[in-house]
């Protein structure tokens, strides 16, 4: 099998959703892949091209052709992944995160300043994330600059698209002494030279991975490591990342800290911009959405997380319908799956209990929040192109220039879980696929047209 589409045409049914809500399926479509793995030009069946460019790629024996139970999709966006977090996946969830943080988290995450142990739990990660579809991850790492530089080079190795952070807490109050930066400045210095490490890494020349400034969250962080941050991020344009609005422990600590929101702090420094993810953000107020929707900033909604550390659902279809940026994060370890399809299953049954209500003992018509659920197509979108928006990077869809990251999926693999009984429309394929498959069923992964 060539290790790569890049200069290619592909031929057979792809499925995406462009926008929250609508699905779009190109039945046997052509789409031709540029030499730098960027869709060239699609020609949909029927056009009147389309014929023609099928026998000219024919016949320079240029062309892939899936089969009729071949569906291809984007690649999932994960919005929110703690990498050091990943040997802990499916431990732990037994305590509150104030609690969880000092009882298991620091310490597994401070076990990074061993370089081996890094190398062998970032591969392992990087490895299972592409088989689960995972083409785009943005990621917290460590405080250590080594490990974070580490995780960069396996994910050019492996050929993930990825957004890197070095994770920078430096507040003695709430860090212990063998987990933190050592100063503000050790934690702004520390950023700078990962930043730089990335955009001079020989094997970065596409700028598949990004660095990202990663201030852990607030209650981790003093004022000046949070203003030198803001600046950095100012300076160097690059994406920012932090957590906000949590759980009440962390929305409260904040207001008391600094006597404003969470979202208006972070604002106040700086970090909430176009290229900003804040993660969780369950206990956004009305006016911090507005905010981070002025400021088109995007949310990592983690639903499966939220369950455990949240206190409270978030309201993503308010949020979407106003305008919001919002995209898929698993928040491993937080949330126990490394799969962003069982966190867009997860969000689709979240917003359900959102719509319904939980407590059987209130009347229907207090129960819940009328108008709160999504749909597979929905849920689709956040798995995708949401997670594309939310980045303002060219991924998520099928549409010339953005690249080619994307999933075959099998939706007749013996050893998957997508079952069909004679289904001819496409939607129907999807929706079994969105709500029933599994690592089986994902044949082949390309990341910029390269299989991965
Ligand atoms: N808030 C600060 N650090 C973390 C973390 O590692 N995980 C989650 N879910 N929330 C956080
Ligand atoms: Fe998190």
């Amino acid at each position: 099998m060539s290790e790569t589409l890049r200069g290619r045409f592909v031929c057979g049914t792809f499925m995406h959703a462009p926008q929250a809500g609508t699905v779009e399926a190109l039945v046997d479509a052509l789409i031709e892949i540029g030499a730098d793995g960027r869709i060239a030009a699609i020609h949909p069946a029927g056009h009147t091209d389309r014929a023609a460019a099928e026998v000219a790629a024919g016949n320079s024996g240029r062309l892939t052709r899936f089969a009729p139970t071949d569906i291809i999709i984007p690649g999932f966006v994960d919005l929110h992944v703690h990498a050091p977090q990943y040997p802990q996946l499916g431990l732990a969830l037994d305590e509150p995160l104030e609690v969880w943080l000092g009882k298991y988290t620091f310490p597994l995450e401070a076990r990074y300043a061993d370089l081996d142990f890094a190398r062998d739990s970032y591969d392992t990660l990087v490895g299972d994330l592409l088989r689960n579809g995972t083409t785009t991850a943005l990621y917290f790492a460590t405080v250590h600059q080594e490990a974070t530089q580490l995780l960069v080079d396996i994910c050019l190795e492996r050929g993930q698209r990825a957004l890197v952070g070095k994770v920078a807490m430096d507040d003695p109050e709430s860090c212990p002494d063998y987990y933190r930066d050592a100063s503000a400045a050790a934690g702004v210095a520390g950023t700078r030279a990962v930043i730089d490490y990335v955009r001079s890494h020989p094997d970065n020349r596409e700028q598949r991975v990004l660095p990202v400034v990663t201030p852990r969250f607030i209650p981790s962080c003093t004022d000046d490591l949070l203003e030198g941050l803001g600046q950095l991020a100012g300076e160097c344009g690059c994406h920012v990342q932090t957590h906000c609005s949590e759980s009440d422990w962390a929305h409260g600590y904040v207001l008391d800290r600094h006597g404003m929101s969470d979202t208006e702090s972070l604002d106040r420094f700086g970090l909430v911009g176009r290229h900003s993810v804040l993660a969780h953000a369950t206990r956004l107020t009305g006016s911090d959405t507005d905010l981070v929707i002025s400021r088109q900033a995007a949310v990592a909604h983690c639903p499966l997380s939220n369950a455990y550390f949240g206190d409270a659902v978030f309201p993503l279809r308010a949020a979407l319908e106003k305008g919001m940026h919002v995209g898929l994060g698993t928040d491993i370890s937080g949330g126990p799956t490394a799969s962003v399809l069982e966190s867009a299953r997860m969000a689709m049954a979240a917003s359900r209990l959102l719509e319904s209500g939980t407590d059987p003992d209130l009347p229907r018509a207090e129960r819940g929040r009328p108008n709160s659920r999504i749909d597979y197509r929905t849920a689709f979108y956040l798995a995708t192109a949401g997670g594309g928006v939310a980045l303002d990077l060219p991924i998520g869809q099928f549409a010339p220039g953005y690249h080619f990251d994307a999933l075959r999926i099998d939706t007749a693999a013996p050893e998957g879980t997508i079952r069909s009984f004679g289904e001819t429309d496409p939607d129907q394929m999807l929706q079994k696929l969105i709500h029933s498959a599994s690592r089986a069923n994902i044949a082949d992964v390309w990341v910029g047209g390269m299989y991965v």
